[in-house]
């Protein structure tokens, strides 16, 4: 006699959902060998990664400095993949035309780096690229209400900015939540980024959470090029 199916439960709901959405993985080249970028960028490109991403800091707007727009121009020719950039400076307006010449596809500001988001954000439309904005730990949901029907992406950071290899703050699941809501709400394609001590532990819960795009620098990078490729399929499966 044929066994009658499972009686679906909450949780089985809940997987189609999940299913549906692609996850992407956006190495942080942060946690690259920055001796080496050219080959960390071609490296990580055939493994598999969806996104490059750029973490821009002044040591102002957070206590580090990495990276100008002259060397994301000089990393464009190692990578067709698209530039995430995430700029971490303040005033963040003068700034935002020079990123776009350099070759960024997607650029991020944070709420804080200037004084008016809307007029950042349409900055960065106006240049013919994808806006995201970022939200810092201690930064409240509703700061991107009012841009929400203009962005591309949200970025949710679950570390402080300024550092790799930082541990994830898991009250940032609760904001991922959240913002999955407001996100499918509009109905539009917002790509909702998590930032921060994603790693072959934390990965799974950022995804259940609503998280579709994961940044990940140490874990990418930890164990060198051989290593990148299964990094990556470990992250986008939400490997324990
Ligand atoms: C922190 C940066 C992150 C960071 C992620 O300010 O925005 O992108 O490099 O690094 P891991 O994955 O090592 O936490
Ligand atoms: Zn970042």
């Amino acid at each position: 006699m044929a066994s009658m199916p499972p009686a679906c439960s909450d949780s089985d709901k809940l997987i189609p959902k999940r299913m549906t959405r692609s996850i992407r993985i956006a190495p942080s080249i942060l946690a690259a060998d920055f001796a080496r970028l050219g080959d960390e960028l071609r490296a990580v490109t055939e493994a598999g990664a969806d996104f490059i991403h750029i973490d821009v800091m002044d040591g102002h707007f957070v206590p580090n400095i990495t990276i100008g727009p002259e060397v994301v121009g000089a990393l464009r020719e190692h990578s067709a993949l698209p530039f995430d950039v995430h700029l971490m400076l303040s005033p963040v307006d003068p700034f935002i035309p020079l990123f776009a010449a350099a070759g960024a596809d997607i650029i991020t500001v944070h709420p804080e780096s200037g004084p008016h988001l809307h007029r950042s954000v349409q900055l960065v439309k106006s240049l013919g690229k994808k806006v995201g904005v970022a939200l810092n730990p201690g930064t409240q949901v509703e700061a991107i209400d009012n841009v929400l029907g203009e962005l591309d992406l949200v970025l949710v950071m679950s570390v402080n900015p300024g550092f790799g290899g930082q541990s994830f703050i898991t009250s940032q699941l609760d904001k991922i939540r959240a913002l999955r809501t407001r996100i499918d709400a509009t109905g539009r394609a917002i790509d909702l980024e998590v930032d921060g001590g994603v790693n072959f532990e934390t990965a799974a819960a950022a995804i259940e959470a609503g998280a579709d795009v994961l940044v990940a620098g140490t874990a990418t990078f930890s164990g060198g090029p051989g290593a990148y490729a299964d990094n990556i399929e470990r992250l986008r499966n939400g490997a324990g």
